[in-house]
């Protein structure tokens, strides 16, 4: 039988990559943007939207939905992509990085985490071969291994510590997959994505990448990034990572970022992202646009008739035509508390990201990547999205 998760590059320019990214529920062009739907929906977007702004693969977390509804709840419900109304690819997180942001209580051993719900305080313990178990009834397209994500500044032997037992864990969680015969409780093939920790040192990267390479995954994420650090350090640890990961499979910087940082991380080699950054911000008021952010609350938008922005084909922009909003409407909808307004900063964001990442992909195609990305940011001005 063909790999269901085959990855083919069609192109390279330097680093930069543009491939294609096979899954049972569909292909994605890569690279490519994951929305964020935590507990089970990308907040205030419908899956009809998210196709038509050109959303390809989308992200859940195990540990939200481990808690509430549980995974055998949805595994009743038929599963994720049925739960969500989303027949695309689907990806889930292992749940060991929420339980330490989120969790009341976090207590890691060799054997797992342990933890204290959020939500109604219920004592849980999460191993990684539970990880996969969860996330196998939970049935998206690619789960990730459990691993350990220390915060940085981090104590070189702390973190070597942490590399080491991500890469066990990873054994772990790969054991159990084979076990599972890598399919989802519902029967369907499901990949594992091994994670790569190591903070901004450069030869904890490369053990943990070593450690992870014989386990031969049909993915690799890098991890443990965005977490404080500089964006310059971040980029340096990108660029000494991607060369010791295989060339034929797709690579997945985990919880980033900011327009800039997906430009400057495909430059150095990065396929697939997920941030809740373009739909948090576009709840919150914060629009990315093709000359910088701007705070759609301001006082200044109070009577502008035009578009958030012109160039922009999204549902909310239209790029000017019959049926846009305005910025001063947006802003007045937005100071009423109507659910309109965060719903359509929601679309607009997500797909200035689609659309980001879409010109990237056809600039690499051409040979242009390099000089595509120096015009994005001089836009943007030195990096205001
Ligand atoms: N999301 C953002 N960063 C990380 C990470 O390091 N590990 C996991 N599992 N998820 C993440
Ligand atoms: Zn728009």
């Amino acid at each position: 039988m063909s790999d269901p998760f085959a990855f083919d590059l069609a192109a390279t320019d330097g680093a930069a990559r543009a491939g294609t990214w096979s899954t049972p529920h569909g292909a994605v062009p890569t690279p490519a943007f994951m929305p964020v739907g935590t507990a089970g929906s990308v907040k205030g977007v419908m899956p009809e939207q998210l196709a038509a702004i050109g959303s390809t693969q989308i992200l859940a977390n195990t540990y939200h939905l481990a808690l509430r509804p549980g995974a055998d709840v949805v595994a009743e419900l038929g599963g994720l992509h049925r739960m969500m109304a989303w027949d695309g690819p689907i990806l889930t997180d292992s749940g060991g990085f929420q339980v330490f942001s989120l969790a009341a209580l976090a207590t890691m051993t060799e054997e797992g985490v342990r933890f204290t719900s959020h939500i109604d305080g219920a004592k849980m313990d999460l191993t990684p071969e539970d990880s996969v178990d969860v996330q196998a009834q939970l049935g998206a397209d690619v789960m990730m291994c459990l691993d350990e994500c220390p915060p940085l500044p981090c104590e070189p032997e702390r973190m070597q510590a942490a590399v080491d037992r991500t890469t066990r864990w990873a054994q772990r969680c790969r054991d159990q997959w084979d076990a599972r015969d890598r399919r989802t409780a519902g029967g369907d093939p499901q990949a594992l994505f091994g994670i790569v920790q190591g903070g901004v040192d450069p030869a904890m990267r490369e053990r943990s990448a070593r450690g992870l390479l014989p386990l031969e995954f049909p993915g690799y994420a890098i991890g443990g990034l965005s977490v404080g650090e500089a964006p310059s350090e971040m980029y340096r640890t990108l660029e000494a990572t991607t060369p010791f990961l295989p060339v034929e499979k797709p690579r997945y910087l985990m919880g980033v970022g900011t327009p800039t940082d997906l430009l400057h991380a495909v430059m150095r080699g990065v396929d697939l992202f997920d941030c809740v950054m373009p739909t948090r911000n576009g709840r919150n008021g914060s629009v990315f646009t093709s000359a910088g952010t701007l705070k759609i609350k301001n006082a200044a938008h109070a009577r502008d008739d035009s578009p958030i922005d012109l160039s922009c084909d999204c549902p909310a922009c239209k790029r000017g035509g019959p049926g846009s909003f305005s910025r001063g409407t947006l802003r007045h909808l937005f100071l009423a508390g109507e659910m309109l307004a965060p719903i359509l900063l929601s679309l607009h964001n997500l797909r200035f990201y689609h659309r980001l990442l879409a010109e990237l992909r056809a600039a690499i195609v051409r040979g242009e990547a390099r000089a595509f990305v120096a015009a994005e940011l001089a836009k943007w001005g030195g990096g205001a999205n």
